[in-house]
């Protein structure tokens, strides 16, 4: 038996293919590698020690999927492959709905064929749209998303749902992540962004290297403790362990479950800046500019239901986050 990590080149995809390789699962990965690089999966081997099947495949691809099914006993899929860049959404929004819901839709099918039944889904703390105030938890209303990248991750959380209505074999968890960021202590994998990052971690790891010249604080007049916004960062190594308890729990459940995976504690833009020059004895210069547009002021999770259900609660710190952020960044230069 294997599991299935679609994406599993990818930031949050390789770190847990690390965490399912040394919980003793099987696993094999399937990514086109439009955002990621194949020598990922050699690193998974190197840091795990454990052997790993790869397909360079696009999974919206029904024969290659079915080849892959074929070719391996696949027991439950783990959903990461996607766009997931919000302004390119914005810009190019057929292209998001295309490659996000059909590639979603190709494994369904495809599953049902073969009689897999669990399917655990990235989806994001996005499909809670701006009217909810924080800490978010999964019973409010979702949808009013911003963007067609948030609409995305709604519309497959709706089908997962039809899904399970009509098919009492089927296991669906939605994990709503909040902000993944650092790094595998190894240093071996991290979030690689191509060109200029729109995310604050890799922007700040960036100037910290001199790759950038400063990091622009989107607004420091938003109603939070210093003015800067305010969000649930996670440590990625946390939430690839969270995606192992719901593959746990999915195995032994039916019906669809959209769980939070957070710490459930916000920090600000400038508690992230400081944190991590401290940690890591680095400068990391910025400027105060404009809000940007879409952003909300403060976005954090309620953790209890990952804890109820799952199990899982995280255990890093934002030390661990920027540390770790910081040696994955100082290795790749
Ligand atoms: P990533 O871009 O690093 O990984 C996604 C992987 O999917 C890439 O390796 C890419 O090559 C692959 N891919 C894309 N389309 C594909 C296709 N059609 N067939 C095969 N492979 C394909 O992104 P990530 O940060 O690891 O995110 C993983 C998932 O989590 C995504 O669905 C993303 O939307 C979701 N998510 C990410 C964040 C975040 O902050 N990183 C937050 C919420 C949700
Ligand atoms: C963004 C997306 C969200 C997506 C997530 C992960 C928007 C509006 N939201 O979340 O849908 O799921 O990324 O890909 O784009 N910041 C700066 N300067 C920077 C970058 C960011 O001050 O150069 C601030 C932001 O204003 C925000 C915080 O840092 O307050 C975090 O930003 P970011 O890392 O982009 O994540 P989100 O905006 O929360």
């Amino acid at each position: 038996m294997a599991v299935l990590l679609t994406g599993g080149t990818g930031y949050i995809g390789s770190h847990t293919a690390v965490c399912m390789l040394e919980a003793g699962y099987d696993v094999v990965i399937a990514d086109d590698l439009s955002n990621s690089a194949a020598d990922v999966a050699d690193r998974i081997r190197q840091i795990t020690g454990r052997d790993l099947r790869f397909y360079q495949i696009d999974v919206s691809d029904r024969a290659a999927v079915r080849a892959l099914f074929d070719e391996n006993d696949i027991d439950a899929v783990i959903h990461f492959a996607g766009f997931k860049a919000v302004g390119e959404s914005v810009r190019e929004p057929l292209k998001y709905y295309r490659n996000n819901l059909d590639t979603t839709l190709t494994l369904l099918e495809v599953m049902a064929e073969r009689n897999v039944g669990v399917f655990i889904f990235s989806s994001s703390a996005t499909v809670y749209g701006d009217r909810n105030p924080a800490p978010y938890t999964e019973d409010m209303e979702t949808g009013r998303c911003s963007n067609p990248y948030g609409w995305t991750k709604e519309m497959i959380e709706r089908i997962l749902e039809s899904a399970c209505v009509a098919d009492g074999n089927l296991s669906a968890v939605a994990l709503r992540y909040f902000n993944p960021i650092g790094a595998h202590e190894s240093g071996l994998i991290g979030d690689d962004p191509n060109g200029i990052p729109n995310n604050l971690m890799p922007f700040i790891t960036q100037t910290a290297a001199g790759i950038r010249e400063r990091l622009s604080v989107f607004g420091d007049d938003y109603p939070t403790p210093d003015g800067t916004g305010v969000r649930d960062y996670i440590h990625v190594v946390d939430l690839a362990k969270g995606h192992v308890a719901a593959y746990r729990y999915a195995c032994d459940h039916k019906g669809f479950e959209a769980i939070n995976l957070g710490t459930g504690v916000g920090y600000s833009v400038l508690d992230i800046v400081k944190t991590f020059e401290r940690v890591n004895g680095v400068r990391v210069p910025y400027v105060i500019a404009a809000r940007r547009p879409g952003d909300l002021a403060s976005v954090y999770s309620d953790p209890s239901k990952a804890k109820a259900l799952l199990g899982w609660e995280t255990e890093k710190s934002l030390e661990d986050m920027c540390r770790d952020a910081w040696n994955y960044q100082k290795n790749r230069l």
